[in-house]
């Protein structure tokens, strides 16, 4: 058992959460929030916006939504769960992962005592966010080439510092594109059981893995055997919901309880959580259907990139919705001077905005490409092939 009294923040631990009227009574004529009851300021109201009633304060715990949630990851539970999954209490919603990011280093890292300890190549965020908090960064860098945890030096680093509370890990990776070994996670989760630090898998990218048979790749269904662990999920990627902001922490009772406690009660808007509420249902399909012709594309992309002088191998994985190619100098060596000048030309003059990640961790010279549309792609291609061209001849 991990005893969250010893993860928490005090100040977190006895926090009285914000109530409202509404929490005790939610019928009749609702005059206790101060909301403008004579509606939205808006001239013309659709039908489904009417629907909505924008004049009222969103549900601070949106239960249809997280049972939507916890449907679709039950359905297809982790090879490992050996006992029951997910339950509606297991979820903490936030506008966007982002906001779940900086939510777990608050609810449990101290400023300027508490640490945070990252493997990079790694999403940017969870450093932004630490320094956002004055919480301090270890890095204990992925295993190279494979880009893998290194448990032994994570294990290490926690051993040698008690500051360490929270560790973030990308599966699949960001800007790697490589899911980590699950097996090799759950043996980190167990050698860090009596350790009092949190192990983060940032699962952003999940849905692009395979499915095999009737278990999936992802985490989440975990959380309540191994109680050290989080997980996080989006609506931007697969969902292709990007601009809703709809974020998902998975967490044990005994940490998620605390989580909703202190998130601000009304973050997930009417409109974000009506468009959430459809695609996690109806839109199933749509997004299954979508994730296909992603990782289809993703194979062609590759395929084709290979064949342009210049540019090298794809240096990461092929779990996720991008892909990470290296550019070669004349003597065929990645290079940073080369792919920066790519980078900025294709976005200049080309009107093709890619992302430069060569000074990223034994990333030198790759350029992170997302997988577009079909149409999207050939022009891609086409473009890297004229511009590579002019810096060959
Ligand atoms: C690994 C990873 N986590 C989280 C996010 C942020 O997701 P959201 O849009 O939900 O804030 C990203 C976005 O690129 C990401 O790459």
């Amino acid at each position: 058992m991990v005893d969250f009294t010893k993860i928490i923040r005090p100040n977190i631990l006895s926090l009285e959460p914000y109530r409202c009227a509404r929490d005790d009574y939610k019928e009749g004529i609702l005059l206790d929030a101060n909301e403008n009851t004579h509606g939205p300021a808006l001239t013309e109201l659709s039908l489904d916006e009417k629907n909505l009633e924008l004049h009222r304060y969103p549900d601070p715990h949106q239960p249809e939504l997280k049972q939507n949630i916890i449907d679709f990851r039950n359905a297809k539970p982790n090879v490992h769960l050996t006992g029951e999954g997910l339950k509606i209490s297991n979820l903490c919603l936030g506008v966007g992962s982002d906001e779940s990011i900086d939510m777990l280093l608050r609810c449990v890292c101290q400023p300027g005592k508490d640490k945070l300890l990252v493997c990079p190549p790694t999403y940017g965020m969870y450093s932004v966010c630490a320094t956002m908090n004055d919480v301090e960064l270890v890095n204990v860098p992925l295993t190279y080439p494979d880009f893998q945890a290194d448990n032994d030096g994570i294990v290490k680093a926690v051993e040698a510092d008690s500051n360490i509370k929270l560790i973030y890990l990308t599966s699949p990776g960001n800007p790697t594109a490589k899911l980590l070994d699950v097996d090799k996670i759950i043996d980190l989760l167990k050698r860090l059981s009596n350790n009092n630090v949190l192990v983060i898998v940032d699962e952003a990218y999940i849905d692009f893995t395979e499915i095999k048979g009737e278990h999936s790749q992802s985490m989440s269904t975990l959380v309540n055997q191994y109680e050290n662990l989080v997980v996080l999920q989006t609506l931007s990627k697969s969902f292709g919901l990007a601009g809703i902001r709809l974020g998902i922490t998975f967490a044990c009772d005994g940490l998620s309880r605390y989580l909703n406690s202190m998130k601000y009660p009304y973050n997930i808007s009417s409109l974000t959580s009506a468009v959430a509420l459809r695609a996690t249902s109806s839109g199933l399909e749509s997004m299954q259907s979508a994730v296909t012709s992603i990782n289809n594309q993703r194979v062609k992309l590759i395929e084709e990139l290979s064949k342009i002088e210049g540019i090298g191998k794809n240096i990461g994985g092929l779990d996720s919705n991008f892909i990470l190619m290296e550019i070669l100098d004349k003597d065929n060596k990645p290079s940073n001077e080369v792919a920066f000048k790519l980078y900025q030309q294709l976005a200049i003059d080309e009107k093709v905005v890619v992302r430069f990640r060569g000074k990223e961790l034994n990333c030198t010279g790759a350029l992170r490409i997302a997988i577009g549309t079909k149409e999207e792609n050939e022009v891609l291609i086409e473009r890297f092939r004229a511009v590579l061209k002019g810096y060959r001849s």
